[in-house]
């Protein structure tokens, strides 16, 4: 009979169930009647086991009961049963009662640890619940259990929200605190939803609070205090980075072959819960000369694939302030697990592998993060730059690591032209009416930065005249520029002779 019970509630189709209320659902499921979660969000905790109740039932949803040390057992909206503040009265109450429900104790370590009785009485109850579609859930900030109950429990640790378990916090939430009471429209809140991803429930709250505080409603107008709100948030992490983008892909000069590849891919990447996990994009390695425009095709990446930004900072990483690499890494790719779907760029990924560590670190960081690559979230596309190419570790480049390697060059005599109109453009200078074929004999060997360099000291030189820009102004600046390409002519025919066999270029054709 139990056992029929159970197998109906998984198999039942419940595509809206949140990560969270599965992992409890399981548990219960599994036939676990006393249940540790280790969490400093109550609320969210209990709002999960409303859930987890709505879905074991295709009636009426299971009861939760809500126990505090304070006020005793008390059943949703209901007063609170007389005498079961003390614990040991509690879980007699739990014992006796006739029903499913589920027992949610708040805060419960703290009396188990004091009274030998109410640690006997939980074994009782355990016994009483077991197989009677009755639950005790313990939820506490601490994991504090002595040895003799930590056996007969399971403890479970909740990951951040997900998606489903943010959109119904939102539908919520956002309703209670809009001015006339009603809900937002849906996709409004998918999109709040996705922009809160990584946050706990408590952070999301104060992200919302902060973005209704500018605007009456939630609307698509409140995103860029969510967002800025979000990045105060994880950019307290020290070693990851939210980064909002906005960076369009046509903001790149030249890189077709990349830009093509991206373009392509961003379907594969929509379909990723459909098709094969072997084709869904994984992730590139852009690497190449410095000032060419990598970090913003990682840029552009992200927000064509609509997806937002997190940039891993390698060297706080190796900087001992996050406690050893080896751990700050690990737990940096975990805590973007969370956050999936998007882009996580490791940029200059090679200082990982110079920085100077006790013995072997590196080589540890550098073997998890290729299996990691292998195994990590669908939703997680990886950026990695690098412009010291040679000092990558040979099986990082290796085929299969990343779904391509790009080599990232000088720019060719059409794509300078081409950044040129981009950078006059971005600046509200119309690139027409000037002749920019007559700057490439100047402009030999620079790289895409010396090009944005180039328009700006021209036009502030124009401003500082109080006058328009001239292509003269372009001329004068561009002859006084010496691009680092000149200098470091050396290394740069380096690079791209390690590169040719090694990586596919990101321009069709090869700069001279
Ligand atoms: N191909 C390009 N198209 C347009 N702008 C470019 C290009 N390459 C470089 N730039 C300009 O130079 C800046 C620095 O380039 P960046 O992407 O940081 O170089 P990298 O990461 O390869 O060292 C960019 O923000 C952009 O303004
Ligand atoms: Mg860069």
């Amino acid at each position: 009979m139990v056992e029929q019970q159970v197998m109906e509630t998984s198999t039942k189709t419940q595509p809206a169930e949140s990560r969270a209320a599965k992992l409890v659902r399981e548990a219960f499921d599994s036939g676990r009647p006393v249940t540790y979660i280790h969490s400093a969000e109550e609320q969210r905790v209990a709002r999960v086991l409303h859930e987890v109740g709505r879905i074991m039932s295709d009636a009426s949803p299971v009861a939760v009961w809500t126990w505090t040390m304070t006020e005793g057992l008390r059943r949703d909206g209901a007063a609170p049963e007389p005498d079961t503040a003390d614990a040991r009265r509690a879980l007699d109450f739990v014992i006796a009662h006739g029903e499913g429900a589920i027992f949610h104790f708040k805060d419960f370590h703290a009396a188990l640890g004091e009274s030998a009785e109410a640690r006997r009485r939980l074994r009782d109850a355990y016994e009483s619940c077991l197989d009677r579609r009755k639950f005790v859930v313990i939820s506490s900030p601490v994991r504090l259990i002595s040895e003799d109950l930590e056996r007969m429990m399971l403890f479970l640790e909740l990951r951040p929200p997900d998606h489903v378990e943010l959109m119904d916090f939102l539908r919520e939430e956002a309703a209670r605190l809009s001015p006339d009471g009603r809900a937002p429209e849906e996709t409004v809140l998918h999109q709040v939803a996705r922009a809160l991803l990584g946050l706990t429930l408590d952070e999301a709250r104060y992200a919302l609070r902060r973005a209704l505080a500018q605007g009456s409603r939630l609307g698509l107008e409140s995103m860029p205090a969510v967002l800025e709100e979000k990045r105060l948030l994880i950019n307290r992490s020290g070693t990851i980075e939210f980064i909002p983008t906005g960076t369009h892909i046509a903001e790149v000069g030249g890189l077709q072959n990349l830009k093509k590849w991206l373009r392509e891919r961003r379907k594969l990447f929509e379909l990723r819960d459909e098709i094969s996990s072997e084709i869904v994009p994984k992730g590139i390695l852009l690497m190449g000369i410095p000032g060419c425009g990598k970090s913003l095709c990682v840029r552009a990446a992200a927000s064509h694939f609509g997806l937002p930004l997190y940039r891993v900072d390698m060297v706080e990483i190796f900087s001992g302030r996050h406690g050893k690499p080896e751990g700050a890494f690990v737990q940096a790719c975990r805590m973007m697990e969370d956050m999936a779907p998007a882009v996580l760029w490791f940029d200059e990924i090679e200082r990982g592998v110079t920085a100077t560590v006790s013995g072997g670190e590196e080589g540890r960081i550098f073997g998890f993060f290729l299996t990691w690559m292998q195994e990590k979230a669908r939703g997680l596309f990886v950026a990695a730059t690098a412009n010291r190419i040679n000092e990558l570790p040979a099986e990082m480049i290796r085929k299969g690591r990343f779904d391509e390697v790009f080599f990232v060059d000088l720019p060719t005599e059409d794509e300078r032209v081409e950044i040129f109109r981009i950078h006059l453009l971005a600046r509200k200078v119309d690139p027409a009416q000037f002749q920019l074929e007559q700057l490439l004999q100047f402009t030999v060997g620079w790289a895409g930065s010396e090009i944005e360099q180039c328009v700006v000291s021209a036009i502030t030189k124009a401003k500082l005249e109080d006058r328009e820009l001239t292509e003269q102004d372009l001329i004068l600046t561009a002859a006084s520029i010496v691009p680092l390409s000149r200098t470091m002519k050396e290394q740069i025919s380096y690079i791209r002779d390690w590169a040719f066999e090694r990586a596919m270029r990101a321009s069709p054709k090869e700069a001279r």
